[in-house]
């Protein structure tokens, strides 16, 4: 019997799914043509003329690779580039770390970070079992919007615990903590490596010890985000800090690696994906069985992972003098950054904008999370043509020497009328 309906996928079935929040506030600002618009939307770093920034290392790197007559185009094994999945888990544990010369890490080249805490999602819904009903992945509320459907699309039960505090604009420790200790045992909790998307907050040293401990006393499952290494403090080895701890207290973990933001190379897709096994016996045998496991989903997802941004980094991470020239660039992104927080600070101190401020340079990153409501946020926007998401987050990259005054005073009118 021939259907009505020319198609499989009507309305009921396909509803018509909303746009993507981000891409659609880029999009917005790509239309206004006011020269006064001031972009705080996308997380990518900007220099101080408001364009993307090609990392002049970035540039030696890829002047190496087009110069290299042996150069091709064949496909790379399936978990990747090996001189640069090796390259990334140093990057993260450090070069003498035990993790490394026990061979307790498995490493996968994925699809930039998005794919790594994709993979890992993957991972953990195929292979999280032993510990019963209990899956459930607990998310820092709030998070970078993506955990949510990344888990959600595997299969895995969602939870948050609190973490931004209204009133301070910092870590609510206390509520964090007691989140972790009130959830079932072997819970899987997703931090935030450095530079907290969207919050900026990130837990201080001693911060750390008391949410490991916790975890510890709970037998939680930590899956690391890590997305903006060398980006946050301009310190590679500072930026892996927490990472670092929670292998040295024998966690058992996974990481999720980004090179979008520290490289700049956003759209090459160059990201990790590592599993740490905790100090045991058994340590070879738990690597290469997971190993083994991730090829496979790997296969099926992806087959082999995109080579060029790999190959870039992979060049950089491997010769001194360019990693050297790395670490200064990064110094030069976060510097920026960090002196953009400390100009947008002191211009409301000067306007006397109603409101505490000191959270503009207390957090750290990409972003900060201003405390402006959503009607601030419309006002804003409608107002003075200055675009940011709608939850208050800025992209501390969007300001620069020309336009922090004018943002600051767009702030400071749209603070007096609201
Ligand atoms: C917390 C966090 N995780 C992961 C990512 C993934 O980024 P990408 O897939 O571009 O590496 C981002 C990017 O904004 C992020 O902020």
């Amino acid at each position: 019997m021939a259907s009505a309906s020319t198609t499989s996928f009507p309305p009921e079935a396909v509803p018509q799914a909303p746009e993507d929040p981000l891409f659609g506030l880029m999009r917005a600002c790509k239309a206004d043509t006011s020269p006064d618009k001031v972009d705080l939307g996308i997380g990518a770093y900007r220099d101080d003329n408001a364009k993307p920034w090609v990392l002049p290392v970035v540039k030696k790197a890829d002047e190496i690779l087009r110069n290299d007559p042996d150069l091709n185009h064949e496909y790379l094994p399936i978990a990747g580039l090996a001189s640069f999945t090796r390259k990334a888990a140093e990057l993260l544990l450090g070069t003498s770390a035990p993790t490394i010369s026990e061979k307790r890490v498995a490493s996968v080249q994925t699809i930039s970070g998005t794919g790594a805490v994709h993979l890992g999602a993957l991972f953990l819904a195929r292979f999280y079992k032993i510990h019963g009903a209990n899956r459930t992945v607990y998310l820092s509320n709030p998070t970078w919007a993506n955990h949510n459907q990344i888990f959600t699309n595997v299969g895995l039960p969602i939870a948050t615990y609190p973490y931004f505090h209204k009133e301070t604009r910092g870590l609510d420790i206390e509520g964090m903590k007691r989140a972790l200790a009130d959830a079932p045992e072997h819970s899987i909790i997703l931090l935030h490596a450095c530079a907290h998307n969207p919050t900026g907050v990130d837990p201080t040293t001693d911060q750390w010890r008391e949410i490991a401990s916790v975890m510890a006393a709970k037998k939680h499952f930590p899956f690391f985000d890590c997305a903006y290494q060398g980006f946050a403090s301009g310190d590679l080895d500072r930026d892996a800090g927490a990472i670092r701890f929670f292998v040295e207290q024998g966690f058992e973990l996974l990481i999720a690696q980004s090179f979008a933001k520290n490289f700049g190379l956003y759209g090459e897709r160059a990201g990790c994906f590592h599993f740490v096994a905790a100090p045991s016996p058994e340590t070879a045998g738990t690597t290469t069985r997971v190993a083994s496991q991730l090829a496979i989903l790997q296969r099926s997802e992806i087959s082999n992972p995109p080579i060029y941004g790999a190959r870039i980094a992979s060049t950089v991470l491997n010769d001194k003098a360019l990693f050297a020239e790395w670490q200064e660039n990064l110094r030069t992104m976060s510097g920026r950054i960090i002196a953009m927080r400390q100009a947008l600070k002191a211009k409301f101190d000067e306007l006397g904008t109603p409101g505490t401020w000191n959270h503009i340079t207390d957090q750290i990153g990409m972003f900060s999370f201003t405390g402006l409501s959503e009607a601030q946020v419309v006002k804003l926007r409608d107002e003075s043509h200055v675009y940011m998401t709608k939850n208050g987050r800025i992209s501390m990259a969007g300001l620069n020497t020309r336009n922090v005054d004018y943002f600051a005073r767009a702030v400071d009118k749209v603070v007096r009328e609201t």
